[in-house]
């Protein structure tokens, strides 16, 4: 076997053993003492015990005992905003709610005027810094939505925007649709015209993969979301929803039973979700950063991994409900907030990340997998999901080039 590049003396490489399957337990990672890994081209060829190694190499790096794990997958990030949300901050410090401002044209409402403001070259400046912090803190591959536009044209703006940073940041970076909040007047002509005009164009210019919609009180509604999905799916792209933040309202179990790719937040689900969701391939993705921000309950990730629901983990990266710029942070809380081992956070946040996002050639550091992978600071692989505050991640490598 010929590589372009082995790297040994791995003191633990940690990954995954599989592409998720629902219902197989997710704490599963191997972990293999002194290992190699060898590089060709964008991919992983080989890993395993560096005694094991087969072939030779163009070039050898010795890592002096540190250790590899895959590279974080952020599933779910509204990484491009304009404008600030520190009054409102300040507001709910002193005890106005997150639904109340929003009810009252705060929060979401005040980031889409700024947003809707901005020039395509001011979201890309705003939004570079954010996305180098993710990569910094171990993000290989990170998803953004749109959803500050509200205008078909300023939704647009934002989806270009996203595509010239697709240019720019090493990131593998995946666009999202996001139709966030309705209108205060005209709603039934603004979902005609999302159906009619803005999902047809999306999905004509590729300029997103997935569709995703807020069902919430003071967003949309199980009905709208589902005419929304629905019109997605017709024009080929995926589905996806943020569910269950403030109030089960029953669109879990309609973005199941219709396979969408994941169903995020639910921190409000009740047993009838987590069925919903444990029995479909829909992914569960739990946002520690808005439980800790807004002091929500956190998502119940014990008993969605009991039922056998496939769980990832996400930043949420926003202004409004997590400001939170650290992949490895988000992995960090997910432990402790959510409850999850250091495997099953891990897991979350890379092989089942990936499978939210509709990519299988990642996550997983096995051959023919790409070569997306963080060598840490120290010697044994937990010390991404333990450390808070500092960056226990020393290298990001992405397709196989070191990015950081
Ligand atoms: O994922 N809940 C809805 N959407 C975002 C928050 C957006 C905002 O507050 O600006 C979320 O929490
Ligand atoms: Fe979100």
């Amino acid at each position: 076997m010929h590589a372009d590049l082995l790297l040994t003396n791995i003191s633990q490489l940690a990954t995954p053993r599989a592409i998720p399957q629902r219902g197989t337990s997710q704490g599963e990672l191997a972990v293999v003492r002194d290992a190699a890994l060898a590089v060709r081209g964008q991919q992983v060829c080989w890993a395993g015990p560096r005694s094991d190694w087969p072939g030779e190499a163009e070039r050898e790096i010795d890592l002096g005992g540190r250790a590899v794990v895959p590279g974080l997958i952020d599933p779910h990030t509204h990484a491009v905003w304009a404008g600030d949300r520190l009054a409102d901050f300040e507001a709910r410090v002193k005890g106005e709610s997150y639904e109340a401002i929003l009810a009252r044209g705060g929060g979401i409402r005040s980031t889409v005027r700024a947003t809707a403001d901005a020039s395509i070259e001011e979201l890309v400046t705003l939004a570079r810094p954010r996305l180098q912090s993710l990569v910094r803190s171990g993000a290989t591959t990170v998803e953004i939505k749109s959803g500050y536009g509200l205008s078909i044209e300023a939704e647009l703006r934002m989806l270009r925007a996203i595509r010239e940073l697709q240019r720019e940041v090493t990131a593998w970076l995946v666009p999202t649709l996001l139709i966030h909040v309705p209108p205060t007047e005209g709603r039934g002509a603004y979902l005609r015209e999302v159906r009619e005009e803005l999902i047809p164009l999306v999905a004509r210019e590729q300029l997103a993969v997935a569709l995703d919609v807020f069902v919430e009180r003071e967003a949309f509604s199980v009905r709208e979301a589902e005419e929304l999905l629905d019109c997605a799916v017709r024009h080929g792209l995926r589905g996806k929803l943020h569910a269950d933040q403030f109030h089960p309202l029953g669109g879990t179990e309609m973005a199941a039973a219709r396979r969408a790719l994941s169903v995020d937040h639910l921190e409000a689900s009740g047993d009838e979700q987590l069925a919903a969701l444990a029995a479909s391939d829909t992914v569960a993705t739990l946002l520690p950063g808005v439980t800790l921000h807004l002091g929500l309950a956190a998502g119940r990730a014990r008993a969605l991994l009991e039922a056998g629901a496939i769980v990832a983990l996400g930043t949420d990266l926003n202004p409004g409900s997590s400001p939170l710029f650290s992949a490895q942070l988000a992995l960090a809380l997910g432990v402790r907030l959510c409850g999850m081992t250091p495997a099953e956070a891990l897991v979350a946040m890379t092989a089942n990340a990936a499978y939210a996002l509709d990519l299988h050639d990642r996550g997983v550091l096995a051959a023919g997998r790409r070569a997306d992978f963080l060598v840490l600071e120290s010697g044994n692989w937990r010390d991404i999901t333990y450390t808070l505050g500092g960056n226990p991640v020393s290298e990001v490598w992405i397709g196989g080039r070191r990015a950081g």
